[in-house]
C-alpha cells in the first residue's frame, strides 16, 4: 500500500484521545486553538519515498512538488530534503520556493497567463524550466528573454485530448481546454519557434489530464501520445526533444469509497508505455500535488451551534463548526466528500450514535463541511478531526466573512511547531488603508 491509498495519516493512533505524529490532538486543540490545520511529517516523507521507490529503476525521472497543492516555507523545506523540484504557478509560489533555499534549476514555472512581472522575476531567479502555455506568452517570453540576454530552455505544454472521470472543474487534458496547444497547432508554435524566438530553448513537451485520477489507463493513454507527438516532431523537424512532463493527478482516498491506485502502479503505466515504443526513455518530469500532501494533513475543528430541524416526519441535526468553506472550499466548490471523527475518543465511545450534518460557519447555506455521517452524540466544545485536508484547503482559503485563516502545525515524534501562524484581527486590517478625506 503507497500512503495515498490511506485515508488518515499513517501515524494515526487511538488512545484516550486521537494522537497523530505522536501528538495528542486535544492537547494540540488546546495549545493553538482551532480551526488548525495540522500536518504529519512522517505521513508525508512516506509518500515522497513510495515515489522515490516506484520510480527508482528509472534515471531520468525527476519529480516535481505541485506546489500549488499546499506551498509554505516549511513544507518546501521537507519537500526539498526528499530530493523534488517544484511545479510553481505564480510569483508567490517562485518566491516562496527561492526563500526557502531550493535550487532555481529544479523549478519549472506553468500556467496559463504568466504576467510580464512574473516572467522576469522567474528569469531573474533563474528557473529552471517554463511550460509555455500558448502563443502570447511564447512572443513575451522570448521579447522579455532577449532584453536580458538570456535562452530559456522550455517545455510546450500541449492539450492531448483525453477525458478522465473526474470533476468536470478539473479535468484539464481535453480538446476544450483553456490550457496549452491543441495538437492542431502544435506545428505553428514549433516553427515560430524554430525561425524566429532565438531565446526560447525547446527541451520538450508537458501535458497534465486532471486531478484525482483513478485509472491508470489514462496516464498509459496519456504518456503514448506524448511519446507519439514527440517522435512525430522530432522527425518532421529534426530535433531531439527529449524532455517529457506528463502532469500530475494521481488520486487519494477522501472517503472509504475511494480506491486510489498504488504509486508503484504508476510507475508501471507510464513506464511500460514508455519501454513499448521507445530504447531510450527521456527525461520524464511527474507534477504529483495532491498525492503528495493531501494525506498528511487534517483540520480538528471546535463543535458550537446545533440545530434540528423537521422534514417530512424525518429529523435531520446540523452540527456548526468553527471553520468551513473558508479554510476548505472543496465541498461548496466541487461537492468534495471527507470523513471526520471525534477526537476525544474515550468519552466519546460512551455516546449515543446519530447522522449528523457538518456545516461550517460561514455565511451562506451552501457551507456543508460533510453531509450526512454517522457520528456519536456531540456537544459544545467537542472537537472533530476532518481527514485528507493537506491539498488545496489552506492554498484555496479565504478570508471570507473577515474571519482570521487558520494556523498550521508540523507534527513529528510527539512534537509539534507552528509552520503558519493564525492570522489576527490586526493581520486582516494590516493591507487596508483609509484616504484622508474619510480619516475620523
Ligand atoms: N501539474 C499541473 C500542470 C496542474 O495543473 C496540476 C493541478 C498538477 C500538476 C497537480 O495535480 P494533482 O497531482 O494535485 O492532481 N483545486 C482542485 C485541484 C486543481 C488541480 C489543478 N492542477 C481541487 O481542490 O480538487
Amino acid at each position: 500500500m503507497s500512503v495515498n491509498q490511506s485515508l488518515k495519516p499513517i501515524t494515526t493512533t487511538y488512545k484516550e484521545h486521537l494522537f497523530i505524529g505522536g501528538c495528542d490532538t486535544v492537547e494540540l486543540a488546546k495549545k493553538y486553538g482551532t480551526p488548525l490545520y495540522v500536518i504529519d511529517e512522517a505521513t508525508l516523507r512516506g509518500i515522497c519515498k513510495d515515489y522515490k521507490n516506484a520510480f527508482k529503476e528509472y534515471k531520468n525521472i525527476r519529480m516535481m512538488y505541485a506546489s500549488k497543492a499546499l506551498c509554505t516555507s516549511a513544507i518546501v523545506r521537507i519537500l526539498d530534503e526528499e530530493g523534488f523540484g517544484f511545479d510553481t504557478v505564480s510569483a508567490g509560489e517562485i518566491y516562496t520556493v527561492y526563500k526557502s533555499g531550493v535550487d532555481m534549476s529544479k523549478v519549472l514555472f506553468n500556467g496559463n497567463n504568466k504576467s510580464k512581472k512574473e516572467i522576469e522575476l522567474a528569469l531573474d531567479l533563474n528557473v529552471g524550466r517554463f511550460s509555455v502555455d500558448n502563443f502570447y506568452e511564447a512572443e513575451l517570453l522570448n521579447q522579455i528573454a532577449n532584453q536580458k540576454n538570456k535562452k530559456v530552455d522550455i517545455l510546450l505544454r500541449i492539450t492531448p485530448g483525453i477525458e478522465c472521470h473526474t470533476h468536470e472543474y478539473i479535468q484539464t487534458g481535453q480538446i476544450d481546454s483553456k490550457f496549452g496547444f491543441d495538437l492542431n497547432t502544435i506545428d505553428s508554435i514549433i516553427e515560430l519557434i524554430i525561425n524566429q524566438y532565438k531565446n526560447l530553448n525547446l527541451r520538450g513537451i508537458h501535458a497534465h489530464i486532471g486531478s484525482q485520477i483513478f485509472e491508470l489507463q489514462s496516464f498509459y493513454d496519456e504518456v503514448e501520445i506524448l511519446i507519439k507527438e514527440l517522435s512525430r516532431i522530432n522527425k518532421k523537424y529534426n530535433l531531439n526533444l527529449d524532455e517529457m512532463n506528463i502532469g500530475g493527478g494521481l488520486g487519494v482516498k477522501y472517503t472509504e469509497k475511494d480506491t486510489p491506485p498504488n504509486v508503484k502502479d504508476l510507475a508501471d503505466a507510464i513506464t511500460r508505455a514508455m519501454h513499448k515504443y521507445l530504447a531510450d526513455i527521456p527525461t520524464i518530469y511527474i507534477e504529483p500535488g495532491r498525492s503528495i500532501i493531501s494525506t498528511s494533513g487534517v483540520t480538528l475543528y471546535t463543535v458550537g451551534s446545533s440545530k434540528t430541524v423537521n422534514i417530512n416526519g424525518k429529523t435531520k441535526r446540523y452540527i456548526a463548526v468553527d471553520g468551513g468553506m473558508a479554510d476548505n472550499p472543496r465541498p461548496s466548490m466541487y461537492q468534495a466528500e471527507y470523513v471526520a471523527e471525534g477526537i476525544n475518543i474515550e468519552k466519546l465511545a460512551q455516546k449515543p450514535k446519530e447522522v449528523v450534518t457538518i456545516a461550517g460557519r460561514y455565511c451562506e447555506s451552501g457551507d456543508i463541511l460533510i453531509n450526512e455521517i454517522e457520528m456519536p452524540h456531540l456537544e459544545p466544545d467537542d472537537i472533530i478531526c476532518v481527514y485528507n485536508t493537506g491539498a488545496y484547503n489552506y492554498s484555496m482559503a479565504s478570508n471570507y466573512n473577515r474571519v482570521e485563516k487558520n494556523a498550521m502545525v508540523l507534527v513529528n515524534n510527539s512534537q509539534s511547531d507552528i509552520i503558519v501562524n493564525r492570522e489576527s484581527l490586526e493581520d486582516l486590517i494590516s493591507h487596508d488603508s483609509i484616504p484622508d478625506r474619510l480619516r475620523k
